[in-house]
């Protein structure tokens, strides 16, 4: 950074805005950036804190920098085009479908562990700043304590301290009153999604989703031999709930299943209004709403809104989390909460794995006991957003104009339309050859929409690989859109 000139005419604070922003002009601050602190600046240009202050409030009035509540101030990303409705030209009489387009999930999972892949493909939240070391200790005083115990089966329902770990932890956060028998730990959200759909839909049946949706989701329906009809979203508040009310008064729709906290691509959340909204016309049809909450507690913000379960009063809503987004996928622990339907679950579970690995559920319980899970998703959350404003300010840099990007406000992914000749399975297919995974569109539908769309996913520790990749990948849809 340059210094200030203090015998120099012009204001002190113009000065320090006028050295923040050739800062930020040259690319040595970029979007995500946290600016230094009022002390730190001061001490630095020798200038007092209240006109160092001064100058960052300008810069945000400016709309250059935000500040973010105990935290600093921190760069804002470039502008860029926002996403106006999820799905454009969305036609509202669909029908219920069979899920299409496995074979192109097949390529993208594989695609996803190829050797030396930088992995923009895979949604990974807490790969942005794995909690390795804590995790290892946590296990390391399970194992001196339990020792052989932490070899055996665990209860078909989960280890009791860890169902009591969660239940305190939603009472903590949410307030909310769940007992620990109301919880069946799972192996991964995956499974807590399987086991909740199994119980209370058949073959054939219809299940609304969102549009678009999480393409594990459709691959379980899938495999169930049931229907999806896709509900349409806004980019900004999640599923359309007069869209939705359509949907049901037309089809004889079984299930709904939603994800109304940072649904997975778009990353936005359901407002308050609008989840006791749906609550009501789930309690007011003879339908279960499944609820994917895996992302729970990844917003940026921190506020971890309730789930839809806490205002229904039919216990027709369960509520599927998990471990994988907030501290390790590969443990492969998650959770289903519901009072109403647990014996059934429980049988379920037995039935198709008997119960999940004791040594992770007990290593999980311990991390949250110690508190370092709360800290740790302290320190993550700031990295996920840094990361997404590198991410967005990257796309702006290097992709077409007209690309057009969600918003995120919490998670590890970004839902891009690109420029409409843009084939994304085409641009997957290139991508992977020169190394670089993606998600492209038409996975999160269930009649392949979207097929100018893609995700990328901004949960990974930084690296020139992914500057890199993302430029790569803009220089390909320039191409790839006959510019
Ligand atoms: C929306 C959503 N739900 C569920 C899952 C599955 O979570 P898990 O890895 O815990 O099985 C994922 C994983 O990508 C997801 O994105």
């Amino acid at each position: 950074m340059l210094a200030v000139d203090k015998s120099s005419s012009d204001f002190l604070y113009r000065q320090v805005i006028d050295l923040i922003a050739a800062n930020i002009e040259t690319g040595t601050l970029r979007p995500g950036d946290r600016l230094p602190s009022l002390r730190r600046m001061s001490k630095r240009i020798g200038v007092s804190v209240p006109t160092v202050r001064q100058a960052y409030v300008e810069l945000e009035r400016q709309r250059r920098v935000e500040s973010r509540p105990q935290s600093g101030f921190y760069v804002r990303g470039a502008r860029l085009n926002e996403l106006v409705r999820a799905a454009p030209k969305f036609r509202r009489n669909a029908k219920p479908s069979p899920v299409r387009g496995r074979s192109l999930m097949d390529r993208v999972y594989d695609g996803l562990y190829q050797p030396d892949v930088v992995p923009l493909g895979i949604a990974n939240p807490c790969m942005a700043k794995p909690a390795a070391k804590a995790l290892h200790r946590a296990m390391k005083r399970v194992m001196a304590r339990a020792e052989e115990r932490s070899l055996a089966y665990a209860p078909t329902n989960g280890e009791p301290g860890l169902r009591r770990q969660i239940a305190y932890r939603l009472l903590d956060t949410l307030g909310s009153r769940v007992e620990p028998d109301d919880i069946c730990i799972t192996n991964g959200g995956q499974e807590a999604l399987l086991l909740a759909l199994r119980c209370v839909a058949q073959k054939g049946d219809v299940i609304a989703v969102e549009s678009p949706t999480y393409h594990g989701l459709l691959e379980l329906i899938d495999s169930l031999g049931m229907l999806a009809i896709e509900v349409e979203t806004c980019p900004q508040e999640g599923v359309m709930l007069d869209a939705l009310q359509k949907t049901l008064d037309t089809h004889p729709v079984r299930v709904c299943m939603f994800s109304t906290t940072l649904c997975n691509p778009l990353g936005v959340s359901m407002p308050e209004e609008k989840r006791r909204q749906l609550a009501e016309i789930i309690d007011a049809r003879d339908i279960v709403l499944i609820e994917d909450d895996v992302y729970g507690e990844l917003l940026f913000d921190g506020h971890r809104p309730k789930p839809v379960e806490v205002y229904s009063r039919s216990g027709r809503v369960m509520t599927c989390g998990s471990f994988s987004k907030t501290a390790a996928p590969g443990y492969r622990i998650g959770w289903l909460l519901t009072a109403h339907y647990q014996e059934q679950i429980r049988r379920l579970k037995r039935s198709y794995s008997c119960s999940s690995g004791l040594l992770q559920q007990l290593t999980l319980a311990e991390f949250l006991a110690s508190g370092d899970y709360e800290r740790y998703l302290k320190s993550l959350r700031p990295v996920l957003q840094t990361n997404a404003g590198r991410m967005r300010s990257l796309v702006a840099e290097h992709f077409p104009r007209e690309t057009r990007t969600s918003n995120p406000v919490g998670g590890s992914v970004l839902w891009l339309e690109l420029p409409a000749m843009v084939d994304s399975e085409q641009l997957f297919d290139q991508a992977i050859a020169a190394g670089i995974s993606i998600a492209p569109g038409p996975i999160f539908s269930p009649c392949q929409r979207y097929r100018n769309f893609a995700r990328l996913s901004f949960g990974h520790q930084w690296s020139d690989d992914i500057d890199n990749a993302v430029a790569w990948l803009g220089r390909k849809v320039h191409e790839l859109a006959g510019a």
